[in-house]
């Protein structure tokens, strides 16, 4: 999927048939919305037990924020979350859905007796209208490393058009964290894939002059995986805040991480690893989903962006540096990676990762694996967009 070069969601338009949900042409060539409309991915997500039953306790342990509320659902899927906020009181729910999984979130909305309750919207959040403002709006935009995928500028797009003022966001900001790590086996494995192109005599032609091409390539892949929290080789986080209440269309297209990590033990530090946390911060208690690698493990597992060159770190040196994040056509982001030891402003390494075009790796650390299994099929295992 990596390869996909198209329009995002905010600039793709659509003529669905709204009750049939029969696709247009274009709508076909949108790899979001066709990935989307399978069962299979919606069910990938609905068994990821660590997400979904987040997302329940988090409306249930908040019943005030529902009782009698109207909600908004950005990108219902199966209808999952609409079905959750009336279980948690809410008087009716809009769940938007660009895809025609609508067919199949309708066919459940009808046969557990909701069709008064909630409503099917098929289309895309940023062109839908919808009779009313509402008091809650919930989503689950959350692609790897938080903003893969780009949805979270239609969740916010859902906020700006019907949240009323002063309404609920259910989850409402998220931390993306970073930490350096030592992998020298991954490390490895990622020079030995360009490995081919060394080739001086590939039946009478030399391949040579693309080696360093293919290493671009490799270490342009984000590296999406567990690991164990052994390899980080600081205590400290770098952290980037969104609040999902006030953050702009401006500021989820450009934004930097800024990272100072004091190192704990001598080793090569080979990149830099990311993950995020999303709270649910209701009227009566804030639940919060954790992906990180002490955490369960989810379908969006934890990522790291590796270090073109890798860099020797001594305990106790600082590691400082950059990434920088580009929203692009893909549906995702660059992401430029710049660090260096005691060193700011000076940089030693760096190197451009590109988030749509993932590398799965999917050895792990125990704990997570072992709750992974538990929760059956996860998005990530069928090829992730
Ligand atoms: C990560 S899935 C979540 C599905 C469901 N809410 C759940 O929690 O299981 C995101 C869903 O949003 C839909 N979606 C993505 N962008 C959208 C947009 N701009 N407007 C409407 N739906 C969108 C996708 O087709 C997909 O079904």
């Amino acid at each position: 999927m990596s390869s996909l070069s198209t329009n995002t969601p905010s600039t793709t338009t659509t003529s669905a048939d709204p009750d049939t949900g029969a696709a247009t042409e274009e709508e076909e060539g949108n790899i979001f919305s066709k990935y989307y409309s399978q069962l299979s991915h919606q069910q990938n997500m609905l068994t990821d037990h660590v997400r979904t039953k987040t997302y329940l306790q988090a409306f249930f342990k908040n019943t005030v924020d529902f009782q009698g509320a109207n909600c908004l659902d950005v990108g219902t899927g199966s209808g999952i979350l609409a079905f959750f906020c009336v279980q948690a009181g809410a008087k009716e729910v809009w769940g938007v859905e660009m895809s025609r999984i609508t067919i199949a979130a309708k066919k459940l909305v009808s046969s557990n007796g909701l069709s008064s309750k909630i409503h099917i919207v098929k289309g895309k959040m940023e062109e839908v209208t919808l009779p009313k403002k509402v008091d809650v709006i919930v989503s689950e935009p959350l692609g790897f490393l938080l903003v893969h995928e780009r949805m979270l500028e239609s969740y916010i797009t859902g906020r700006d058009r019907y949240l009323k003022p002063g309404g609920k966001m259910f989850p409402s900001n998220s931390t993306i964290y970073t930490a350096p790590f030592t992998d020298e086996p991954l490390y490895a494995e990622t020079c030995q894939k360009s490995d081919f192109w060394c080739n001086n005599d590939f039946m009478g032609v030399d391949l040579t002059a693309l080696h360093e091409t293919s290493m671009e390539e490799a270490f342009g892949q984000p590296v999406v995986g567990y690991f164990h929290p052994d390899i980080l080789l600081s205590d400290d986080r770098g952290t980037h805040f969104v609040d999902f209440h006030t953050v702009t269309h401006e500021a989820l297209k450009s934004f930097e991480i800024d990272f100072q990590h004091t190192i704990t033990k001598t080793a090569v530090c080979h990149g830099i690893a990311c993950w995020f946390d999303c709270d649910f911060s209701g009227s009566q208690e804030t639940v919060v989903l954790k992906t990180g690698p002490e955490a369960p493990g989810t379908h969006w597992y934890q990522c790291r962006l590796m270090f073109r060159s890798p860099l020797a770190v001594n305990k106790n040196q600082i590691l400082n540096g950059r990434l920088t994040f580009r929203a692009n056509d893909s549906f995702s982001y660059d992401v430029k990676v710049e660090a260096g030891i005691d060193c700011n402003p000076r940089i030693e390494t760096e190197n451009m990762v590109f988030l749509q075009d993932q590398h799965y790796h999917y050895l792990y650390a125990e704990e997570s694996a072992v709750d992974a299994q538990g929760m059956g099929h996860v998005r990530g295992n069928e090829g992730q967009v």
